[in-house]
């Protein structure tokens, strides 16, 4: 039986993954601070599980607090790093408090296995983003040369003149996107970004010197029940359900045709349940998607047909920089080391998720408060 430290495990994934591990036979000890951003400023609505959940320890405490740390790390087999900081639009003025929860916290744990404070970890599995690519993978259209690249984050210039592909850094020839790969070049295009690839080194970094096994899962755009509702900075199917509670209209940045690869939480959660407990570590980086591109346009009147509402969309030609166009996952690797393909079909986990949110109490719409933040500070156009 393993007993796994779960850092962030009160969170989104967290609220799928522990009950996971729990239910596979593991003891689970959560670290938490029950962020106000994502549990409201009283957290305790829908959190009795982690109180009342037999092999499971709830500990309220920071992965950047030492004392915290160590005490959670005490007697562990292996760790599941979620704890972060997620909000890449908010990530680009609040530099110093990402830094310091997500670089620092991860460099606060390595610290901690390197230096013999937690002798009984065999293994780190850390939550990653797709962020780290940037742009991610693409091909010169056409098929005249089918040479991968990866173009450099789209300026606020070309994007105002409303060209919203990546154009070849060279040339200035056109591009489509494909499946990106984890050997692919990393570029985060934001601090958030940065971050996250900041983690990862010192993670694959320390735990190779140190011996530890580590696996390294980038998460492409999680979505589903438990989703946090109250945080208008990140998770684009909760602003949008709110907006749509609310009978507001939906805007859609740039044309509509920006795409993201949607993955139930389910299905993410099985990868990490996976990750950290295969026989043998992975000790590399693995995607996490459904490697499928859904233009965002899609997915808000899909998302409106799933609440049986009206389709109130509007596409408003603004954009967010340190956005990237398009996200789609190259998913063999998931397959071939972890053995799991993606089972929870875009429809269907639409439909679940609108079902959850329509039990939950109505949040406040805080989309435009969040946007003006942006724009105040010439982060949107
Ligand atoms: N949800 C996604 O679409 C997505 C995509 C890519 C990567 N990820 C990564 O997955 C991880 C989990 O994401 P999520 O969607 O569950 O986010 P979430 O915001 O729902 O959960 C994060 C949890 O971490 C906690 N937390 C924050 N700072 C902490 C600290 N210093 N110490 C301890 N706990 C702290 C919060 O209270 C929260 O419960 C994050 O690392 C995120 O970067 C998520």
């Amino acid at each position: 039986m393993q007993t796994i430290l779960v850092t962030g495990g009160a969170g989104f994934i967290g609220s799928h993954l522990v009950p996971m591990l729990v239910g596979q036979g593991c003891v689970v000890r959560v670290l938490d601070t029950l962020a106000p951003q994502i549990h409201g400023m009283l957290p305790g609505d829908g959190l009795d599980w982690l109180t009342n959940t037999a092999n499971l320890e709830f500990v309220r405490g920071s992965v950047t607090n030492e004392v915290d740390l160590r005490a959670a790390l005490d007697g562990v087999d292996s760790v599941i790093h979620l704890a972060a900081e997620t909000g890449t639009g908010q990530s680009m003025y609040e530099i110093d408090r990402y830094c310091r929860e997500n670089v620092q916290g991860t460099a606060l744990l390595v610290h901690l296995l390197a230096n013999g404070a937690a002798p009984s970890v065999r293994r780190v599995v850390l939550a990653s983003s797709r962020s780290v690519y940037g742009e991610g993978a693409y091909v010169y259209s056409g098929g005249q040369n089918a040479a991968r690249i990866t173009p450099s984050s789209r300026t606020a210039e070309a994007m105002r003149s409303g060209q919203w592909e990546p154009v070849c850094p060279d040339t200035g020839a056109a591009l489509t996107a494909v499946p990106t790969r984890e050997n692919d070049r990393t570029a985060p295009a934001s601090v958030y970004a940065a971050t996250k690839l900041a983690q990862e080194d010192l993670i694959r970094i320390v735990c190779e010197s140190a011996g530890v096994g580590y696996a390294i899962l980038r998460l492409q755009n999680v979505y589903g029940e438990g989703q946090s509702l109250n945080n208008p900075y990140t998770g684009i199917l909760s602003i949008f359900s709110t907006r749509i509670r609310r009978g507001l209209e939906l805007p859609i940045f740039e044309d509509g045709l920006e795409s993201r690869d949607f993955v139930h939480v389910s299905d993410v959660a099985a990868a990490f349940a996976k990750a950290v407990q295969a026989e043998v570590s992975p000790n590399c980086v693995i995607n996490v998607g459904s490697g499928v591109a859904t233009p965002v346009l899609e997915i808000a009147k899909s998302l409106c047909r799933a609440f049986n509402a009206e389709e109130r969309v509007r596409v408003s030609g603004q954009f967010r920089l340190g956005d990237i166009r398009h996200n789609m996952a190259d998913v063999n690797r998931l397959r071939s080391h972890l053995g799991l393909v993606p089972t929870v079909e875009l429809e269907q986990g639409l439909a679940r998720f609108a079902s959850w949110v329509l039990a939950q109490p109505l949040p406040e719409d805080r989309l435009d408060q969040a946007n003006e933040e942006l724009s105040k500070r010439k982060m949107m156009g």
